[in-house]
């Protein structure tokens, strides 16, 4: 049976959190397997609003709900979460939620050294949301990570506190901080195992053995392509790959296992923090369609920088991502205007380019070359069929699949599970 990857397909804030919720509801296992609590994902289901930032978010509907080894995991974060949402009246326990061994965990100081260098970078800050996520990928990748599975063995933890102690207390000196109190941060894991490791899994076996059943695994990204470190607009980026194909050694499964590729498309382009974006508006456009999509971060409550439609980004997002057919959403924010722009190609000291080139000051200097189409009066919110749009947003969903040369699978024309216009089912294809 086939598997779904969830992807975000532009800079995160897609509307991922509504379309994995209808896909969980359907799935047997939904797994996140890259980022951590930077994510913000929101979901409705009957009338509750629930704000996920960790935990997949299958959990809310009980479904089996695990979080790879790809992430990096704040301890106390994923405790409060849990707390919350059980707050909430979700039922969450070790038997419905894994937690890889081999996670790396998020520590305190991974949020300090996050902090301090946002706050040393002037202008060329990445504007990070500041919870350690690119300090701590960097301890996995330099090897000095402290580990879920090193819960288990805090008495053997004294070479791996050696080593990210040595790494960590010569950057905080340059930046005038105290060194890190390691019998504190001891008795922080201390405290924080007994809760976390019963939840601690192989969840690779677990994985595994779901696959082998036929069981539907949902595989749910978060961020953005335009976020991932290899293919985003680096610097300004996260630290993790967000493209599909991180599904699979995120997880333990092998790239097969990977499906149908879901992109996750907003009828227009959203951003939070910094780095280029060439449809940014700054102008009354710009304003009203922050105001009609609500756009402010789940996380950090940022107010998101908005423009039109880029076909350049989401083609280009589509390709390296391996996508198989979009979700469109937000359609409805788009009502009422009399023209929409779409982003068709690039110009730049007189070369077009139809790809964003790769350094960061071309990327800010970019001039998009748009095509403008006629908008529509009617309003699209709720609409469950192709019967319920008007011709012209028909047209502009053409348009978009044919500049981004991938297929629309779906449409979401408000938060609602119900008010999607399906096209192709990414479970059956
Ligand atoms: P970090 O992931 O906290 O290191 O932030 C790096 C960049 O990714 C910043 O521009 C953030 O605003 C952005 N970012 C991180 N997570 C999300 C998300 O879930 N949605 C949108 N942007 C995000």
């Amino acid at each position: 049976m086939a598997n779904v990857t969830v992807i975000g397909a532009q800079w995160g804030d897609e509307g991922k959190g509504k379309i994995v919720d209808w896909l969980a509801s359907r799935a047997d296992v939904v797994v996140r397997f890259q980022g951590g609590h930077n994510a913000g994902h929101t979901l409705v289901v009957d009338g509750t609003t629930y704000k996920l930032s960790l935990l997949p978010s299958g959990i809310v509907r009980g479904t089996l709900s695990v979080i790879g080894n790809g992430i990096v995991l704040d301890p106390w974060h994923f405790r409060d979460e849990v707390a919350k949402l059980a707050g909430q009246g979700v039922n969450i326990s070790p038997d419905n939620l894994h937690v890889a061994e081999t996670a790396p965990l998020i520590l305190p100081f991974h949020r300090d050294l996050d902090g301090l260098r946002e706050d040393a970078s002037g202008a060329g800050k990445i504007g990070t949301t500041r919870r350690g996520i690119g300090p701590a990928y960097e301890d996995k990748v330099g090897r000095r990570s402290i580990r879920v599975c090193d819960l288990a063995h805090l008495d053997d933890l004294e070479p791996q506190l050696d080593r990210i102690c040595a790494h960590h207390d010569a950057l905080r000196a340059g930046f005038g901080h105290p060194p890190i109190d390691r019998a504190a941060i001891v008795a922080e894991l201390r405290a924080i195992a007994e809760f976390l490791l019963p939840y601690a899994k192989p969840v690779w076996v677990g994985l595994n053995e779901a696959r082998k059943q036929g069981k539907r695994i949902l595989f749910e990204g978060a961020q953005g392509v335009l976020l991932d470190i290899d293919h985003g607009t680096y610097p300004f980026v996260t630290s993790s790959n967000t493209i599909a194909g991180t599904a699979s050694g995120g997880s333990g499964l092998g790239p097969s296992a990977v499906g149908f590729v879901l992109g996750i498309v907003k009828a227009y382009t959203t951003r939070v923090g910094s780095g280029p974006f060439p449809t940014e508006l700054e102008d009354e456009t710009g304003q009203r369609l922050g105001e009609r999509g609500h756009e402010f971060g789940t996380v950090t409550g940022r107010k998101r920088r908005c423009g039109w439609f880029d076909a350049v980004l989401v083609r280009q997002s589509a390709a390296v991502s391996g996508i198989t057919g979009i979700a469109l959403t937000k359609l409805d924010v788009l009502d009422g205007f009399d023209t929409l722009k779409i982003c068709t190609g690039y110009k730049l000291d007189g070369k077009i380019y139809d790809y964003l080139p790769p350094h960061a000051s071309d990327q800010a200097r970019v001039e998009p070359i748009y095509e403008e189409m006629p908008g529509w009066s009617e309003s699209t919110a709720g609409a469950r069929s192709w019967a319920d749009l008007p011709a012209q947003a028909i047209k502009y969903i053409r348009r978009v699949e044919e500049l981004i040369q991938c297929p629309v699978a779906l449409v979401s024309t408000s938060p609602e599970r119900e008010d999607t216009i399906l096209v192709r089912d990414p479970f059956e294809d």
